[in-house]
C-alpha cells in the first residue's frame, strides 16, 4: 500500500500511545483467544474483529503514517481489548512470544508478482516458519487475497510448511463461510466483481 505522509503523524501516535506497544505481552490471566493481523492496513479489519468477538486483538503494521489511522479508528471507538505494533513481519519473533496466538490474520498482503521477489510475500515459508513459533499448538491462520496467483503460491507454500488447509474457497463471500469483518481491500475489490480467496490452515499433527 502507498501511503502519502501524513501530516502530524508522530503527534497523532503520541495522543494515541496507550494503544501501541513495543512487544505483545498477553496478561496471565488473559482467557480470551489471542488474535494477531500482520499488515493490518487502516486497520478496519482489526477494529471490527475486536469489537465484534470476545477477544485479545494485536494488529501490527510496517507503516506508521498507515497504521495510525487504524490506531485513531481503535482509540476512537474505547476499544480495551486491541494493540498495534509498529513492526514487520520479519521481526515478528522479536516482538511476540512463542506459543501465543490462537488466530493469526493475513489479510491482502501485497502479492509481489515478479517471481524474483517471491521471498516477499507474507505467505513464504521462511515466515510461515516464524508463524509456526508464535503460534499456539492448536493455532491457525486465516488467508484471505483477492489475488489468484498469490492465493496458488500460498496453498503450496502451506502445504509444503506441513499446514493442512481448510475453509478453502475461491468465492468467500458466496461460500457462507463465517467473515467475521471486512477490510478495506476487501470492500474495494468486491466492490468491482473480484471474488475473494479464503483458506485457513493448521498444523498437522
Ligand atoms: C495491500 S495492503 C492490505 C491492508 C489491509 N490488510 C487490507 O486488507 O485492507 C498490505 C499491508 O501490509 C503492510 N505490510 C507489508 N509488508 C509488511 C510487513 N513485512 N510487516 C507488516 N506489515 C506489512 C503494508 O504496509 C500494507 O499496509
Amino acid at each position: 500500500m502507498r501511503a502519502r505522509k501524513k501530516k502530524n503523524c508522530d503527534a497523532r501516535l503520541e495522543r494515541c500511545s496507550d494503544y501501541i506497544i513495543d512487544k505483545i505481552v498477553v496478561p496471565p490471566e488473559n482467557d480470551k483467544p489471542v488474535f494477531l493481523e500482520i499488515g493490518c492496513g487502516k486497520g478496519r479489519f482489526a477494529v471490527e474483529t475486536a469489537e465484534k468477538e470476545s477477544c485479545l486483538f494485536f494488529a501490527v503494521e510496517i507503516m506508521k503514517d498507515i497504521i495510525v489511522m487504524a490506531i485513531e479508528k481503535g482509540a476512537k471507538r474505547g476499544l480495551d481489548n486491541i494493540k498495534y505494533k509498529i513492526g514487520s513481519a520479519d521481526d515478528i519473533l522479536e516482538f511476540c512470544p512463542e506459543n501465543c496466538v490462537d488466530t493469526l490474520f493475513l489479510n491482502f498482503c501485497d502479492p509481489w508478482p515478479k517471481k524474483r521477489n517471491a521471498k516477499r510475500r507474507l505467505t513464504y515459508r521462511a515466515y510461515l516458519e516464524k508463524y509456526k513459533k508464535i503460534l499456539k499448538k492448536d493455532g491457525i491462520i486465516a488467508f484471505k487475497t483477492d489475488n489468484y496467483p498469490l492465493f496458488t503460491f500460498s496453498v503450496e507454500e502451506f502445504k509444503e510448511s506441513g499446514f493442512e488447509i481448510y475453509d478453502y474457497t475461491e468465492n468467500l463471500h458466496e461460500s457462507g463461510i463465517y467473515n467475521v469483518a471486512m477490510t478495506e481491500y476487501e470492500e474495494r475489490f468486491s466492490q468491482m466483481g473480484q471474488p475473494i480467496y479464503h483458506l485457513k490452515a493448521r498444523m498437522k499433527n
